[in-house]
Parts: C-alpha cells; structure tokens; sequence
C-alpha cells in the first residue's frame, strides 16, 4: 500500500494516518460497488446547488464535466479506488479535485455530507439489486408454473413428518412453491419501497443553512419521496436489515426447496431424477450423482441469515446520529445479494430441467394407507359414525394391515376386518373409497387438492406473477427515467446550453 498522504479532512490533524490506521478502516473493497451511484448521487447533487444559486453555472459545468470523466475513467479502468481516501465519497471527491482543482472541485461537498452521501449510494444500490433478486424468483416461479400445469392430476403422496399423509397432486406441490415465493416478492416489494426514498439533505445530521432543494434531488435519482427527518435519516439501517430479512426468508424457502430436491433424488424416495447438467459426481465412486447444486444452496443460507444477524446486532447498541459502525453493514449485504442471485440464477433451469418420475410416485402414494383418511370421511358421512370413532376404527384396520404387512388393496381382508367392526362395504365401494386419484379430487374446498382448485389457482398465481412482473418493469422504468433525466441535464451543460430541468 503506498503512503498515507493528507486526507480531505486532515485540516485540524498534525500527522498523517498510520499505514495501519488506513488498512484497518477504509472500505475500498465494499465501495467499488458503489461508484456509479457515487457519480450519480454528485451529478444530481451539484444540479441542484447550481439551480439554487449555491454554486455556479461554471462551478456545475467543471464539475459535472470531471464527475462524467471519473465515470469513464472508472469503466475503463483507469480510475481506481484508493484505500489512502478511505472510501469512495473521498475518492470521487479527490479526482474532482485533483482534475478540476480545489476551486471547482472543493465546492461539490456544500451543503452535503458523507453520512447522507453513503446512504444515497446504498439506497440506489439495493434499489437494483432487490429488482434483480425480485426477477429471479419470478423465474424460478415460472418454473414452477410449467411443472403445475403439466401435473394437474399428477397423484403423489402428501407428507407431514415426513411420512405419508394424503394424496396430492405434483401440480398441487408445484403450486404451493408459487404460493410461498409470492410473499417473498411482495416482501422484497415492501423492502424496495423503504429504500425508494431519498437520503441526500439530511446533510451530516442536521440538515442545513444552504436554501437546498431535497425535492429536485428525489426526482433526479428517481426515488419516491425524500425521507425528511434528517436524524433519524442519519441513523436508520432499517431498510437494509428489511432488505437482509427478506433476503433470509428467500433462502429459507430454497434451502426447503433443495431438501425436498436432495431426498426426492435419493434411490429411496426416487421421485425425481436431475438432468446431468446440474448435478455432480465423485471422484472415487463411479456410480455416484449427487444434487449437489441443491446442497450448496441450502449449505449457503446460513451466510444470508449472518448478514441479517451481523446487522441486527450493530445496530442494537448505536446512538442517533453516525456511528462508523454502519460501514460494516454493506460487506455481508453485498455477500447476501450474491449468493440469493448465484441461487435464483441457477434453480429455475434445474428445477425445468429435473425429470419427475410419476409412476414412482403413484407406487408410493398407494403403497402406504394415504388414503385412510378418506375411509374414515366415509364412515362419518354414510354410516353415521363421529370422526373420532370413524378415526379409531381405520387406525384399528391400519394397525391389523400393517401387522399383517398387507395395505388396502388386499381387498378381501380390508373388508373382513371392517367386517369385524360390523361395517359392511363392498369391495367396489371400497376400491372407490381408497382411489388415490379420486381423493385427490374429492378435496373441492378452497385450495384443496382438486384439478378444478388447483387450475383455478394457476391463473390467480399467474395473475399475481404479471402484477409483479407489470411492478418490476415500472420501478426500473422509474430508475432509467430519472437516469435518463441527470443524464440529460449534465449532457446540456458541458454543452454550454442549460441547468434547467423538465419542471417538478
Ligand atoms: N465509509 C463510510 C460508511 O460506509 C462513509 C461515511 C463516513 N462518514 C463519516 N462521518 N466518517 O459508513
């Protein structure tokens, strides 16, 4: 690391930082991510100070000229962040600076500081990520989606506790995954509308004495509404941990995803079998092909559940105002954000790609009494029996079967044993009675496992999933607008024509 020179706020200090000191506190590493923001929040920034006679029309167009430069310079790599300027406001500043020099460059940071600053970034930063992360899941939904349609009528056993427990259909179990990720999209939506709101003016913690414009600010970094209270602005990390409790509940319900995945494409359960493009083998047994896509992702998720952790206990011991804390907030916000994209990334193909083996699961389905609860329906419905004795007689039948090690279909001794209970049924009320499929269809109640419900929630779940995608599309059109808009003013003004802006 070179040595440390004078930092831009070295003026009431004698001696430099230590090599040290610098290693132990910039954020160099977090912030690359952060630069474009950096540029777009100064743009923005100056803009406004220009239209409210703070700086110059000359002092906005130096600016502006070197802010756009430092942007090109940094896509072609010849801007690179410097651990001796502490992190990327310092950075940003210093190019300015040193390119446009003290006189124009010096005038950027009015009526600003780099607590509001740091938030701007990391509010227009998460803003894209969380759209990123929202279409991810719509694509693993659509996945999902075509499973559901093909597998209406799909039968397969149901489980609680692992074990048997009713019927259901593949295209039931598909959309119950629909069903689950929808809340997350609208948790993420929620999380989206907390960081949509603009930071920039609360200044260092007290807003300030320069007659700003935080209005013109919000419109040209396209968020909602300024968030006004300047203190509590300062002081909030709220919308990152929103943010990282979201981001937790989408991995959750991956790894819950991946479990299922891993036990469904064991020999034991073989209901499922993955393509070979997603899964791996061993280096010593040949045989060997494991679901080990799905294992990392629920290996990985309790990094996402750290970041949320590591967050949540920073902040429970700060005072209103900055505490340099906060920085640590964005390295495991970053990580958390990679590995929920790496996951959506990759599950929706393999989840298309995986081959659902039918005929296993009407084996199993039948294999194990699934149906017994619609046995001991019919008691309760024809023979006039409370479902706490139609219940203790099925449970006495399933007893005898099982120890018999015989199941239902043994007609003749299901019958007999029924008998036994003074219940007669004929075989082919029975058959009926203990159909897989025909259970499947008999649950009409709302969400229940009928074709006719289950169709009918695909086209609510597709209804939601165009809601969501029509929501996505119109919050990155509100992005690229404001983008379009700074863009446009700073383009006018290295032209020499305008600061104006389209009226707000
Ligand atoms: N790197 C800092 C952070 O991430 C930026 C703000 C620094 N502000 C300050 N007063 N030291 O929080």
């Amino acid at each position: 690391m070179p040595t440390p020179q004078k930092t831009l706020w070295g003026g009431r200090f004698s001696a430099s930082l230590t090599t040290d000191t610098v290693a132990f506190t910039h954020s160099i590493e977090a912030d690359t991510r952060l630069i474009i923001y950096d540029i777009w929040g100064s743009q923005a920034h100056a803009i406004m100070l220009a239209r409210q006679g703070i700086i110059a029309d000359t002092d906005l167009r130096e600016i502006l000229r070197w802010l756009r430069k430092a942007e090109e310079d940094f896509q072609n790599g010849d801007f690179t962040l410097d651990p001796n300027k502490e992190d990327v406001h310092m950075n940003v500043e210093s190019y300015l600076i040193e390119n446009a020099g003290r006189e124009f460059g010096g005038k950027l940071h009015t009526a600003r500081s780099r607590n509001d600053q740091v938030l701007v970034d990391a509010h227009l930063y998460i803003r894209e990520e969380i759209l990123n992360i929202q279409r991810g899941i719509s694509a693993l939904c659509d996945a999902f989606l075509s499973i559901a349609k093909k597998h209406v009528d799909t039968v397969m056993p149901g489980y609680t506790h692992t074990q048997h427990a009713q019927p259901i259909s593949l295209g039931f179990w598909a959309t119950a995954y629909i069903s689950m990720f929808l809340r997350d999209q609208k948790r993420l939506q929620a999380a989206y509308e907390l960081a949509n709101t603009n930071p920039l003016g609360a200044c260092a913690l007290a807003g300030t004495t320069f007659p700003i414009d935080r209005h013109l600010t919000t419109k040209l970094l396209g968020f909602d509404t300024p968030h006004e209270h300047a203190l509590d602005v300062i002081s909030s990390r709220d919308f990152i941990a929103e943010t990282l409790f979201a981001l937790s509940l989408v991995m959750a319900n991956l790894s819950r995803i991946s479990e299922e995945l891993v036990y469904w494409t064991t020999y034991e359960f073989g209901m499922a079998v993955l393509d070979d493009a997603y899964s791996s083998g061993s280096s010593i047994m040949p045989q060997k092909k494991n679901a080990d896509i799905a294992e990392l992702t629920r290996g990985r998720t309790g990094r996402v559940y750290g970041a949320l952790l590591d967050l949540l206990t920073n902040l429970k011991g700060l005072p209103m105002g900055y505490n340099r804390d906060f920085q640590e907030d964005k390295p495991p916000l970053w990580e958390a954000f990679d590995i929920v994209k790496a996951c959506l990334s990759i599950l929706p193909e393999l989840l298309k790609t995986t081959e659902f083996k039918t005929e296993r699961m009407a084996e199993l389905v039948n294999a194990n009494f699934a149906t017994a609860t619609e046995l001991a329906n019919y008691l309760v419905k024809e023979h006039q029996i409370s479902f706490r004795e139609s219940h203790e007689i099925v449970g006495w039948l399933v007893g005898e079967l099982a120890q018999q090690e015989k199941t239902f279909i043994d007609w003749e001794l299901t019958q007999s044993l029924m008998r036994q209970k003074g219940i007669d049924i004929p075989i082919s009320q029975l058959k009926q009675i203990l159909d897989a499929e025909l259970a499947l269809q008999n649950n009409q109640s709302l969400g229940g496992t009928s074709s006719n419900e289950v169709s009918r929630m695909i086209e609510c779940f597709e209804e939601q999933l165009n809601a969501i995608a029509i929501g996505i599309y119109n919050c990155q059109t509100q992005i690229e607008d404001a983008k379009k808009e700074t863009q446009q003013i700073v383009d006018d003004v290295l032209e020499g024509s305008t600061t104006q802006t389209d009226g707000d």
